[in-house]
């Protein structure tokens, strides 16, 4: 196949490895600047332009879009898109992982565990805020940093707020986050590629330090991961549209707690640390995912009028328990059931012989008017309640 990777630094380490596992491998690649593109517009196709001249065919990208240019480098990635070149990571996948915030709003409703995190604006809300994360020490950090710059250690309430207010008064905005002390200046970086994790290792703080980024003097050495954090980073990077990222987690108390989801994860440390070959690992999921450049699903539907997609969950006293799928109906109704969601386990493309069980959740597509009978009522918000840590209960006899 022929592979352009995209990226301003033709001589990094990431770049220099992606190219030589491309050619080993038989392919043809090419290293181009992603600000030497030019979006083209102007025919009857999305096109795209290469230092003055007109791009010619590749089948795949591997983007490597620096901090610095996000906007520029996420609207050449939407370009290859629009032009159906294969990318393992999407523009929106990249946009939404370079906002820690609205990475954090995603992964917060498909149950990945977090730092508990706050977003306020108002100086009144800044207090109440830090004491719902947990109260001080609390971490500050700002939405778009990277390499640690930005985040920050705040001992009491008082220097918090003053923290706050300094950032706010330039114009930055920042998250509140809970410190977790129990990650005792360590995190796992798991370098995600497809649904798995090909390479990870553990990052400690050097001396005093509370952050474990390289650039910060943090060291590195290859870890093992349990499946709890395999999984957790797997599932991350999946939710995220991203197929190969370095997702960062925290060791807390009750298991992994994703602090962010990286879409250029730098290969130096991780392929030093564990002597693995993750460039090659790579490039061989793209090779294999190369027929399957991203569709934009909800672009290519909304067109059908009086359709949509929408979840029904079979509830106790539904009429779908103990029938198979054939036997529900929903078929001659004109719904059709893409994925079966039961407790943690998916299945996709449920066959008609499945038995429906209480509590399964169908992801359908169908006649909106078919399918409003179905979906039960929205659901109440559940009322906080503040949990006790572990020592504080009594014990059981
Ligand atoms: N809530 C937290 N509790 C404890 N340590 C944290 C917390 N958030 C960040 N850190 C430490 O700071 C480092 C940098 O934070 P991170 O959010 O990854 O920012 P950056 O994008 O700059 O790397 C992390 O690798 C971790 O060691
Ligand atoms: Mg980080």
């Amino acid at each position: 196949m022929r592979i352009a990777i995209l990226s301003r630094a033709p001589r990094s380490y990431s770049t220099q490895r992606l190219r030589a596992a491309a050619l080993d491998r038989g392919h043809e690649v090419k290293v181009l600047n992603t600000l030497r593109f030019a979006i083209d517009l102007s025919g009857d196709d999305p096109d795209l332009q290469y230092r003055g001249k007109r791009l010619r065919d590749y089948d795949a990208i591997v983007p490597r879009i620096g901090n610095s240019i996000t906007y520029y480098g996420t609207a050449v990635v939407r370009q290859f898109e629009q032009m159906d070149v294969y990318t393992p990571n999407t523009a929106g996948g990249i946009s939404n992982s370079r906002d820690k915030l609205r990475a954090n709003q995603i992964l917060s409703r498909h149950g990945i565990a977090m730092p508990a995190t706050a977003f306020v604006r108002d100086r009144a809300d800044v207090i109440p805020a830090i004491e719902r994360v947990g109260g001080a020490p609390v971490v500050i950090k700002l939405i778009e940093g990277t390499q640690g710059i930005g985040v920050i250690l705040a001992p009491n309430n008082k220097v918090a707020e003053a923290i706050i207010e300094t950032l706010q008064s330039a114009r930055q905005n920042v998250l509140i986050q809970r410190f977790v002390k129990e990650s005792k200046g360590r995190d796992i970086r798991a370098l995600v590629v497809g649904d798995r994790v090909v390479a990870a290792m553990r990052r400690s703080a050097n001396g005093d330090e509370f952050r474990s980024n390289v650039h910060r003097g943090g060291s590195v050495e290859r870890v093992e991961l349990d499946e709890e954090y395999e999984h957790t980073a797997v599932r991350a990077a999946q939710i995220m549209g991203l197929k190969v990222a370095g997702v960062d987690m925290l060791e807390g108390a009750e298991g992994p707690l994703v602090m962010e989801v990286n879409s250029s994860p730098g290969l130096q440390g991780i392929e030093t640390a564990t002597r693995l070959d993750v460039a090659g690992a790579i490039i061989d999921y793209i090779a294999g995912q190369v027929a399957f450049p991203h569709i934009d699903v909800r672009e290519r539907l909304a067109v059908s009028t009086g359709y949509g997609v929408a979840e029904i969950v079979v509830h106790g006293d539904a009429e779908f328990i103990g029938k198979t799928l054939r036997e529900s109906g929903l078929w001659q109704r004109d719904i059709s059931v893409l994925t079966l969601h039961r407790g943690t386990s998916v299945i996709p493309n449920p066959p008609g012989k499945l038995v429906l069980e209480a509590e399964d959740r169908l992801l359908c597509w169908g006649k909106v008017d078919e399918m409003r009978a179905l979906i039960p009522e929205r659901p109440k918000r559940r009322p906080r309640v503040k949990r006790l840590p572990k020592d504080a209960l009594p014990p059981v006899d």
